[in-house]
């Protein structure tokens, strides 16, 4: 817990520790069944993050029954009824309240050897980053509440959400690697903020290697902002060092709240190709090797913009 880690963790014998977690959210896509997908992605992560199995799952539901119609419901379920059988989770029950807003997520439980879990603590100076899914959803979710995004666009960031970062999970597992975490609410900069200071490292990014929608930077130019992206801005900007001129719709993008983001992944700097190898052989396409470990200045991330690396 103290840790701000992804989930709780707890030790059941030498062998077995359970990774519990829970989160829930109102719509950020328009179609419920793809909702429903997003919101059990978004969960499922935390386990993955961990490097652990997802086991069960039950669901947590804010119903407005008064100006939605139950269909809207059922879509939202059966969204997430896929994604848990895409993930092997079974689906063991739930809860329903009715309030004014929508709100669907779940509550997931998996398991982990003790031994091999994986924190946002491990990371070694020296250690190379890799990045796994592109930023810049929650840019791109408020423009299309404002009604300025073409549909192709829609679709495919709402793929991207939904898609599970199982595969990403288990790779790494298998290759081993020193510390991982997701990229939600606290947007790139947040997340890796924190696995920096968990760490006692730094760590060092370099935004022409991150992984991004092209849509966001063109959106984030036009002033579109979610409200998350600002406070990200105002509570991480003291441990952010900006080097040379960071454009921007840049800077935006590195403090934008994902949903549903990719894992952020520490490993030997030996190891680094061989994973991003496996990972787009995978079908892990986006990810990229984005930065690196430095032992100073500790629990601070410094942004470079290097063309050639
Ligand atoms: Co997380
Ligand atoms: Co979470
Ligand atoms: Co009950």
């Amino acid at each position: 817990m103290e840790t701000l880690d992804d989930a709780g963790v707890y030790q059941l014998t030498d062998e077995l520790a359970i990774i519990q977690t829970v989160d829930f959210f109102t719509p950020i896509v328009d179609d419920a069944y793809m909702f429903g997908q997003i919101a059990a992605a978004n969960a499922l992560s935390d386990v993955y993050a961990m490097g652990g199995k997802p086991l069960t799952a039950m669901n947590i539901v804010c119903f407005p029954t008064e100006s939605l119609d139950i269909s809207v419901l059922k879509d939202i379920l059966r969204g997430g009824i896929d994604k848990m059988a895409e993930a092997r989770v079974t689906l063991l029950g739930g809860h329903t309240v009715v309030d004014t807003e929508l709100k669907y997520g779940l509550s997931v439980t998996g398991t982990v050897h003790p031994k091999r879990l994986v924190t946002n603590s491990g990371a070694r100076a020296g250690d190379k980053l890799i990045l796994t899914k592109p930023l810049g959803t929650g840019i791109i979710n408020t423009a299309v509440k404002a009604g300025v995004v073409d549909d192709k666009t829609v679709a495919k960031v709402t793929k991207c959400m939904a898609t599970l970062n199982n595969t990403a999970s288990e790779l790494m597992q298998e290759i081993r690697v020193h510390a991982c975490t997701d990229i939600t609410g606290f947007g790139f900069l947040g997340h890796t903020i924190q696995l920096a200071q968990n760490s006692r490292v730094g760590i060092k990014i370099n935004i022409a290697a991150i992984p991004f929608f092209p849509e966001a930077g063109e959106l984030a130019r036009q002033g579109m902002r979610p409200g998350g992206l600002q406070r990200n801005r105002e509570f991480y900007s003291p441990c952010v060092e900006m080097t040379g001129e960071i454009p921007a719709h840049w800077q935006d993008i590195l403090f934008d709240p994902q949903t549903s983001g990719g894992l952020l992944i520490c490993l030997a700097p030996g190891k680094a190709a061989r994973l991003l190898g496996r990972l787009r052989e995978a079908g892990v396409e986006e990810a990229a090797i984005i930065g690196e470990v430095v032992s100073q200045p500790r629990g601070v991330v410094i942004v470079t913009q290097d063309e050639n690396e």
